[in-house]
């Protein structure tokens, strides 16, 4: 899905619903803002207060930990007020409708909404329903991740100095996967040389959805001369019906362990969106090593919220 109204017509970001179809010169802006607030927040432990007199929402109808506590800690560092919506003590449960939820907090003067939903779309449907506050998509169903696919550009680029060029593997549960939409998205924007997605049969997308990659499921062969290599989980609660996949039989095949980790180049950089299955599809020993970006993740994670937080509302 291509969403357009996210960029005003002057090519300023009106809502982050998606990085499919953000100009190339936007990510890196983007890129670019987060890396100058983490230079500035290192060097001063404190921050412009780019979004000082400005509210936002947190409305988050799924779990998270990273996304939802780095919004949090994003928008205050940069002197916004910030509620948490608790939605399962909101009148949601009175028959509410999401649209007369927004209406409603809007009227209050938010001025963004960060919105996790497990239906695709939801994120771009309220934002079709804003009058003035921007909607940032902290992921809807295996839609997209536009804050993670931002976070990994940044740590790619960080650690590697590029994007263009690259080799990049992405292994696990792709077909109900938002972080590899976002990710390939983002990395075709930026140069990326080859993308490869790879998993067991039952878990890989459909080929169309994903031209320019290849899709395989034999990870050693896709390991092979990889700069990057990014891990997900399996996404259990979209599972439709019961996989035959067993936790030990999947780590056998698709777990990243030291052996396997050396078919790609040897200062590959390895990467999980979080949260990590240990002994899953990575184990411990690289999950923690001395390749591994994952905390850097995290930590970037901060700084590209911020990012997008100041684009969309910084005065
Ligand atoms: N990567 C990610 O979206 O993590 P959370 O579900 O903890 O936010």
């Amino acid at each position: 899905m291509t969403d357009t109204s996210q960029l005003a017509a002057d090519g300023r970001l009106r809502h982050l619903i998606t990085l499919d179809g953000l100009p190339r010169a936007r990510i890196e802006s983007l890129l670019d803002d987060a890396a100058r607030l983490r230079a500035h927040w290192h060097g001063q432990r404190a921050l412009p207060p780019l979004l000082a007199g400005r509210s936002v929402v947190n409305l988050f109808f799924e779990a998270s930990t990273r996304t939802r506590t780095s919004f949090d800690l994003a928008a205050r560092r940069l002197g916004a007020l910030v509620v948490n919506f608790d939605i399962a003590s909101s009148s949601t449960s009175k028959g509410e409708t999401l649209q007369d939820t927004l209406a409603t907090l809007e009227a209050m003067d938010a001025d963004a909404f960060v919105v996790r939903h497990k239906e695709n779309g939801t994120p771009a449907l309220l934002a079709g329903h804003c009058r003035q506050a921007a909607i940032l998509n902290a992921g809807d169903g295996n839609h997209a991740h536009p804050t993670q696919g931002l976070l990994d550009l940044l740590t790619i680029r960080d650690r590697k100095g590029r994007i263009d060029g690259l080799q990049v593997v992405i292994c696990g549960d792709i077909r109900h996967s938002r972080v590899a939409r976002s990710d390939v998205h983002g990395l075709r924007a930026l140069g990326a040389a080859a993308i490869r997605l790879c998993g067991p049969a039952e878990l890989l997308p459909d080929a169309d959805e994903f031209s320019g990659c290849s899709i395989d499921d034999d990870f050693d062969a896709a390991l092979a001369g990889a700069d990057v290599v990014i891990m997900l989980r399996i996404q259990h609660e979209r599972l439709e019906r019961a996989t035959r996949l067993d936790s030990q039989s999947y780590h056998v095949r698709y777990g990243l362990t030291p052996q396997r980790l050396a078919c790609a180049r040897a200062d590959a950089l390895v990467m999980h969106p979080g949260p990590i299955n240990r002994g899953v599809e990575i184990a411990s020993s690289v999950a923690d090593g001395v390749q591994s970006a994952i905390l850097d993740q995290v930590a970037n994670g901060v700084f590209v919220r911020m990012a997008a937080l100041a684009q969309l509302l910084g005065r």
